[in-house]
């Protein structure tokens, strides 16, 4: 019998857990064999299943979550408008602002929740702010009483943007009970996924009516146009696959949720590696654990500390490499670069989060990152 002289193959974490079980699978088929790709019976269930989740009254299904952006906004913004934004967060929030021909106003970020800061909003309102659309960015919802407060006492409206927060709450309740519309993103990689697809969860029959003909054409009676819309409908097959996920979306949110708490336990005893903050009185769901490097604790850059992470079996991700405000697509409307941003940028990296995550997965990474700090040390 041959013998390999090769070294065993080093086991990769995943970083990410997408499969469909047999359930998720029977449930897209019987759609395609029902004829009715529609938006129809499993899109109408989803919308009322997860706003149910989420204390939200109303849900509507859309075709992505930036779509659900660009719905919330059509339906709360007017071309104008200035809009307080994040500077640290995915390019939807604040693309889609701009789409709705409103200028951006970019906040800085808490340096340890890394949620837009609202003491730095507070200062860039303007005469002409109608909103503040924050981002609950990882899956930590943002300090939502601030926000609340702000919006009181300046007399402006709110959009969260949770596509990255299926399942987070704030003192106990859903995120669909706070703000004026509540936008998901139901991506192939989010906690909870249909592939492509999304919703807006609204509290207010008046604005449903306004997104739900916005989706639709401004369709109010059959070949009726009362606005401009779009199209922006989901359809059932892909409803059906999050409705067949979202049966296990509690557990695996429960599981983000220990794997959060293990992986702070190990940051704890690693000088340099900062865990996330969390945010007073919310409970995340952990779409991502992002660390903050302290560089001067090491010899080398954030990238550099990856590589050697990936060498070792840990892929990572960086999100985000940039802030918002040194995206090209923002030269012109971002007025200046908000430090704390500036500087996660340099030093925040990702690892591995899902359900799927083993205890030999976590021993994998204790062993990768005492190994590499340690190779690593300043
Ligand atoms: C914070 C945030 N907002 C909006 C979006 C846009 O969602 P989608 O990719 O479904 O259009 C994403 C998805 O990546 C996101 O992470």
């Amino acid at each position: 019998m041959a013998h390999s002289t090769a070294a065993p193959a080093r086991q990769t974490v995943p970083f990410m857990s997408l499969a469909l079980t047999q359930d998720d699978i029977d449930a897209a088929v019987a759609v395609l064999h029902s004829g009715m790709l529609r938006a129809g019976s499993r899109c109408a269930e989803l919308e009322k299943r997860f706003a149910g989740m989420t204390d939200a009254k109303i849900g509507l299904t859309c075709a992505n979550g930036t779509c659900a952006l660009q719905l919330a906004y059509g339906a709360l913004l007017k071309p104008g408008d200035d809009v307080l934004v994040p500077a640290w967060s995915y390019i939807a929030t604040v693309s889609m602002v701009v789409a709705a021909g409103c200028r951006p106003i970019f906040v800085d970020a808490d340096p340890d929740t890394m949620q837009i800061d609202v003491a730095d909003a507070e200062k860039r309102i303007t005469a002409k702010t109608t909103a503040i659309a924050a981002t609950h960015l990882y899956g930590m919802p943002v300090d939502i009483d601030a926000v609340q407060s702000l919006a009181r006492r300046k007399g402006i409206r709110v959009i969260y943007d949770a596509a990255q927060a299926h399942l987070a709450t704030y003192r106990a309740k859903g995120l669909g009970a706070y703000g004026d519309a509540v936008t998901y993103s139901f991506y192939a990689t989010k906690n909870l996924a249909t592939g492509e697809g999304g919703m807006v969860t609204v509290n207010d029959e008046a604005m449903a009516r306004t997104i739900g003909a916005l989706r639709s054409h401004g369709e109010t009676d059959k070949y009726l146009h009362e606005s401009i819309g779009f199209n922006y409908r989901l359809n059932d097959i892909a409803a059906a696959i999050g409705l067949s996920r979202l049966d296990r979306l509690e557990a695996q949110t429960a599981q983000r949720r220990r794997n959060a708490d293990r992986y702070d336990a190990m940051l704890g005893e690693i000088d340099g590696l900062l865990p996330p903050g969390r945010t007073e009185g919310a409970e995340g769901v952990w779409h991502l654990y992002t660390v903050r490097m302290d560089l001067s604790k090491f010899s080398c850059t954030r990238d550099e500390f990856c590589k050697a992470l990936m060498a070792e079996g840990v892929p990572t991700a960086t999100h985000y490499p940039r802030p918002l405000t040194r995206q090209p697509a923002f030269k012109g409307v971002a007025t200046d670069h908000p430090p704390v941003a500036e500087d996660l940028a340099t030093r925040v990296f990702c690892l591995p989060m899902h359900h799927d995550l083993s205890d030999e997965h976590f021993e994998i990474i204790e062993r990768a990152l005492a190994k590499v700090a340690g190779e690593k040390r300043a």
